[in-house]
């Protein structure tokens, strides 16, 4: 049985410690005259987030969508910048999804002379063909763990509700997928789509703030214990309390990158060669490139206790073992150090990574590296930070100044409130939501296969 989507009762709360009120002390001060009033101000959403890094290996947003809205769960990913969500257009190929699949109607169709369909298609694939102005807009995305989505851009209403306690329902463009490469097909998907988050025009984030709703800010928490929250919007960052680095946006297209990193473990550099680094919620766990993840593995078994002993296990590729099985990751925590990365953009910043942001305690009671290596799967000298490393800190994505930030959870945040059980969603999964640079030209022979509803 998927999960079904209730409203947590936790969210209440959440809601109330979060009140803008309670960080508005910390806020900066907003461009414009005071007291002009022009706009309207821009104001917050937070969403309560699902899952966790083991054994679910995602965090999922729900969102409700259309008219009436019905609700969808998202796979939350700031490596890449188009939602979609699995779509009888009709579907050619979807996975089994949580909900009933988004049934588009022809007139929610996005034509490709919209700007959108350009930004869309120049951050697929470098080219915007638009032959006729009716004409629909396709896309193809692909992502590093080779999952992709096929489909035509759609425009409806996501239901949102906002920190200043109004309810809004703009018309945000995103992708209804017919052809998807997901993962295996026989089981049923956590996610009826993905939530797409980076700094491309087509992202959700850049939508709400052309429709003046939120900031071009995303802020999430994941929580170690699983669930967690999402926010849009700068209320509640804790601007004078995090740690900031410019964004490095040259390096790798739409990608979040703080620039390029050095590596430390127990205090001490490895000499590595600097890292560019990515930070990605669409990743599980956290990939190196081959050579600071050959240092860091170097470094961790030389660095080891004799109770600890390296096995087998089918959930990572390194392991160890206790005298007895570890229970969590507190168990093992003190026989690890801490790895940190300096960044030579941000003024001293740096990102303390403790044990529990990279070891996983699979259910056989093992501590599993969740460090990868990168380029094991394809990704070259690209390092990214995945969920495993993200974990209780609120890490900030603000376009709005191009700098990304984290903190250490602040203490009042009591995710547990809002988790929820997630008893049935299949095996760990490896997944890397990060979009690929492609190659293929958008499959033109698809158009034409969104029928009315
Ligand atoms: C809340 O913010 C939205 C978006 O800026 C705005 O349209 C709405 O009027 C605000 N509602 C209240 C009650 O202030
Ligand atoms: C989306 O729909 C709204 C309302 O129907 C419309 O105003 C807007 O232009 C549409 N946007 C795109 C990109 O098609
Ligand atoms: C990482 O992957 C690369 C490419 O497959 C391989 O050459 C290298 O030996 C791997 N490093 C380690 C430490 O396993």
């Amino acid at each position: 049985m998927a999960p079904r989507w209730a409203p947590p009762a936790g969210l209440v709360l959440l809601m109330l410690l979060l009140t803008p009120a309670a960080v508005r002390g910390d806020k900066p001060l907003r461009g414009g005259l005071s007291g002009a009033g022009k706009e309207p101000e821009a104001s917050s959403a937070v969403f309560p987030l699902y899952g966790d890094v083991y054994p679910h290996g995602l965090y999922y947003v729900a969102m409700n969508i259309g008219n009436p809205p019905r609700p969808y769960f998202l796979d939350v990913d700031t490596g890449s910048d188009l939602t979609w969500l699995q779509c009888d257009a009709p579907c050619i190929s979807c996975n089994k999804v949580p909900h009933p699949l988004y049934r588009p109607t022809k007139s929610k169709l996005v034509p490709c002379v919209e700007q959108l369909c350009a930004s869309l298609h120049g951050g697929l694939t470098g080219r915007h063909k638009c032959d006729s102005p009716h004409q629909q807009c396709d896309y193809e995305i692909r992502y590093a763990d080779q999952g992709s989505s096929i489909g035509v851009l759609v425009n409806d209403s996501f239901a949102l509700r906002l920190a200043n306690a109004s309810v809004v329902r703009p018309s945000l463009a995103f992708g209804c997928g017919y052809d998807q490469q997901v993962g295996s097909s026989s089981e049923v998907a956590p996610t009826d789509g993905v939530l797409g988050l980076g700094s491309g025009s087509v992202s959700l984030l850049s939508q709400l703030k052309h429709h003046g709703i939120t900031k071009n800010v995303v802020g999430h928490c994941l929580s170690l214990r699983g669930g967690g929250f999402l926010f849009f919007g700068d209320d509640l960052v804790p601007y004078s309390r995090a740690t900031w680095t410019p964004m490095a946006r040259s390096a790798f297209r739409n990608y979040y990158s703080p620039g390029s990193a050095s590596l430390y473990f127990g205090g001490r550099s490895l000499g590595v060669r600097p890292m560019e680094v990515v930070f990605d919620s669409g990743s599980s766990f956290t990939y190196f490139a081959a050579q600071p993840y050959q240092a860091l593995v170097t470094a961790l078994k030389g660095d080891l206790s004799r109770t600890l002993k390296e096995v087998s296990d089918p959930s990572l590729p390194l392991c160890w073992k206790g005298k007895k099985p570890f229970k969590s990751v507190l168990d093992v925590k003190k026989e690890f150090k801490s790895i940190v990365l300096t960044f030579a953009n941000g003024k001293k910043a740096l990102m303390e990574i403790p044990p529990e942001n990279y070891l996983i305690v699979t259910k056989y009671g093992n501590a599993c590296l969740g460090i990868l290596n990168g380029s094991e799967v394809g990704l070259k000298d690209l390092n990214i930070l995945g969920d495993v490393t993200m974990q209780d800190q609120m890490v900030i994505y603000d376009n709005e100044r191009g700098q990304i930030g984290w903190i250490p959870t602040i203490p009042f945040m009591d995710l547990r409130k809002v988790i929820v059980g997630l008893n049935s969603l299949g095996s760990l999964v490896f997944r890397m939501k990060i979009a690929q640079p492609i190659t293929a030209q958008i499959k033109r022979d698809y158009q034409g296969k969104v029928t009315a509803h």
